[in-house]
């Protein structure tokens, strides 16, 4: 057997590439079983026409440039697959030539890199996370050593009043590195949720009171409005807690961004839904969200606050609401403001 034209015709059918054989006119004279089982039997058809359901040649065809210049031509081409899928191929022309050196037809050897192109679109995409996360934190660490040469000064003046308000920012911007390191974990890493019975009301509570102090310094009203009859949920406390954090930090960086108004205010609320659920609510009266932008505040990395936002905050919230088996809602009018509802089971 081996050695005989069965053997290589096995060979080049088994080979895992697309093999065609084309002749002037991308007609397709021969194709590997590896091309038929995918693409369907070609022969007798045209190139672009199996591979892209087009009726026209493509733009930088390797094949014609391989006709005209008898060389081997390399190009990438998005190919459509009798399953409907489209796959990305790395694609090798190579010239067939007859007796007389002159070039008979053309061999294509097409190889199937969507694998590839994907793993290659996620490093890029990581590359860009990365850069964003770095610019949030090399902010967060300049807020860092403006509050803190501020204590400095307050220190040597024996200045109180500067030293609290130094304190102040170095607090502010504890909030803020911690909120990112916690989002970039939360976004990095599967979590599974741990429930476990608790007040709604009092998380609601507790959240507004750590928030008092930043909000005071920026100048924004915060208060909670709760229903202390609503009753003990299961939640993971954890998880909900770092998804309020990422509202109330959104609506207070929505409320010091508008320079609309005078007066600003946030409001959080724990509230009864309907008779199965209840809702969490995070009410500002800041900048507002357009239409467009609307359509992409969970996306992971979107944000309109170039460096001094990383984007993870409502995909995170997001994910935990969904985890939760919940639901958000998203009300806002630019130059309003914004009402985030969250609702989950109770
Ligand atoms: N309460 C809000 N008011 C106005 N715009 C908002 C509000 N909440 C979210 N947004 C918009 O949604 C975008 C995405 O929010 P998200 O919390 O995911 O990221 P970020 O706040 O920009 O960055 P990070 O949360 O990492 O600091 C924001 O950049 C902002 O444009
Ligand atoms: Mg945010």
């Amino acid at each position: 057997m081996q050695g005989s034209d069965q053997f290589y015709k096995d060979i080049i059918d088994l080979l895992p590439v697309y093999l065609t054989i084309q002749n002037r006119d991308f007609e397709i004279l021969y194709a590997n079983q590896t091309f038929k089982k995918d693409f369907g039997d070609g022969t007798g058809k045209l190139c672009h026409t199996v591979y892209k359901g087009s009726s026209v040649k493509c733009d930088q065809c390797p094949v014609e440039r391989t006709f005209n210049d008898r060389k081997i031509h390399i190009s990438e081409e998005t190919v459509q697959a009798l399953d409907g899928k489209t796959h990305q191929m790395i694609v090798y022309s190579a010239p067939v030539f007859d007796d007389l050196s002159n070039v008979q037809y053309v061999m294509e050897l097409a190889t199937n890199i969507t694998t590839v192109k994907t793993i290659q679109r996620e490093l890029t995409g990581l590359g860009q996370s990365i850069a964003m996360l770095s610019h949030g934190i090399k902010n967060v660490l300049e807020g860092l050593q403006g509050g803190a040469y501020v204590v400095d000064e307050g220190i040597h003046d024996g200045d109180m009043n500067l030293i609290t308000r130094g304190w102040q920012v170095v607090k502010n911007n504890i909030i803020d590195i911690t909120s990112i390191t916690q989002n970039v974990l939360y976004a990095s890493k599967k979590r599974t949720i741990k429930l476990e019975k608790t007040s709604p009301a009092d998380m609601v509570k507790n959240l507004v009171i750590t928030y008092q102090s930043k909000a005071e310094y920026l100048g924004i009203k915060i208060r909670y409005d709760i229903n202390r009859n609503l009753p003990d949920v299961n939640l993971d406390v954890l998880s909900v807690r770092r998804l309020l954090n990422n509202l109330v930090s959104n609506s207070l960086a929505a409320c010091a961004n508008d320079k609309s108004k005078q007066n600003h205010q946030v409001i959080v609320r724990a509230e009864v839904y309907n008779e199965l659920q209840f809702k969490f609510e995070v009410e500002d009266n800041g900048s507002g969200i357009n239409e467009l932008t609307k359509r992409r505040i969970f996306e992971a990395f979107f944000s309109t606050k170039g460096s001094e936002g990383t984007g993870l905050g409502l995909s995170v919230a997001n994910r935990i609401v969904k985890q939760h088996g919940g639901k958000i809602e998203v009300e806002s009018e630019p130059g309003e403001g914004s009402l985030f509802r969250v609702i989950l089971r109770m």
